[in-house]
């Protein structure tokens, strides 16, 4: 089954009168519970083609459909509806809400898939103990160090149990040993519950873990070795 399917895809942004063309004429297909992982320099459009992915931006033209549904076709509501349970994101700069707990953070996502908070507090510490967490749960994320908050925002994602994964730098902050373990819980959800990734990193360890691994090059993705 195909979860993601992107054809010609088009993004460019202006400003000031400038414009830049990000994304020119992309295709990908992911099957349902691939690992992918993207590389390309810095500003060729990684974080762009993530945020279309999750429907946080949208597109100029081209095919772009994710779990079923044409992203380019969907209204503000039913777009918020998809990222609130189709997807999850681990995002470049963490994005945790400063004024609640870490727990609080990951529990905030879980709100519209789960019924109750009984549910949802136990789903949290299930996921901020997979991430090594469990003596932080209720620290703020000024109180975490930058690993730490990595951490809470990779426990947040998965913890929807999501169809799809988006992940920005998801490691970036976190030490070598750390990384090995969270890729193994990765690995894990990935082959038992069929979630799909899609991992934009510079960080040429994390291939050994993928299915593939694109470069986007020029507005493109490429095959990479
Ligand atoms: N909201 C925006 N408004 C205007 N230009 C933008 C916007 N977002 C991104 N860009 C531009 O689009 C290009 C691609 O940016 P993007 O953030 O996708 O790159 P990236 O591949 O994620 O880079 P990095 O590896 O540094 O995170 C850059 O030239 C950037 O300046
Ligand atoms: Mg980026």
């Amino acid at each position: 089954m195909t979860l993601v399917k992107i054809n010609d895809l088009h993004k460019s942004y202006t400003t000031g009168g400038e414009i830049t063309h990000v994304l020119k004429g992309t295709d990908l297909r992911m099957k349902k519970g691939e690992m992918i992982m993207v590389m390309g320099p810095s500003g060729s459009g990684k974080t762009t083609l993530l945020n279309l992915l999750g429907g946080i931006d949208g597109s100029d033209s081209g095919v772009l459909v994710v779990d079923g549904l044409d992203l380019t076709k969907l209204g503000k509501k039913e777009l918020n509806r998809f990222r609130r349970e189709r997807v999850g994101f681990i995002f470049q700069f963490y994005n945790l809400i400063p004024t609640l707990t870490a727990i609080e953070n990951v529990e905030l996502g879980l709100e519209s898939i789960l019924g109750n908070s009984k549910e949802m507090r136990a789903r949290s510490r299930k996921y901020l103990e997979l991430v090594g967490l469990s003596d932080k749960a209720r620290n703020y994320p000024q109180e975490l160090s930058g690993g730490q908050q990595q951490r809470v925002a990779i426990a947040r994602a998965l913890a929807k149990e999501p169809a799809l994964i988006l992940a920005d730098e998801p490691t970036g902050n976190i030490d070598e040993e750390r990384e090995e373990s969270i890729m193994g819980i990765m690995k894990e959800l990935q082959h038992q519950l069929g979630i799909t990734f899609l991992i934009v990193s510079h960080n040429t360890r994390l291939k050994r873990y993928m299915d593939r691994t694109l470069i986007l090059r020029h507005g493109k993705l490429h095959e990479g070795s």
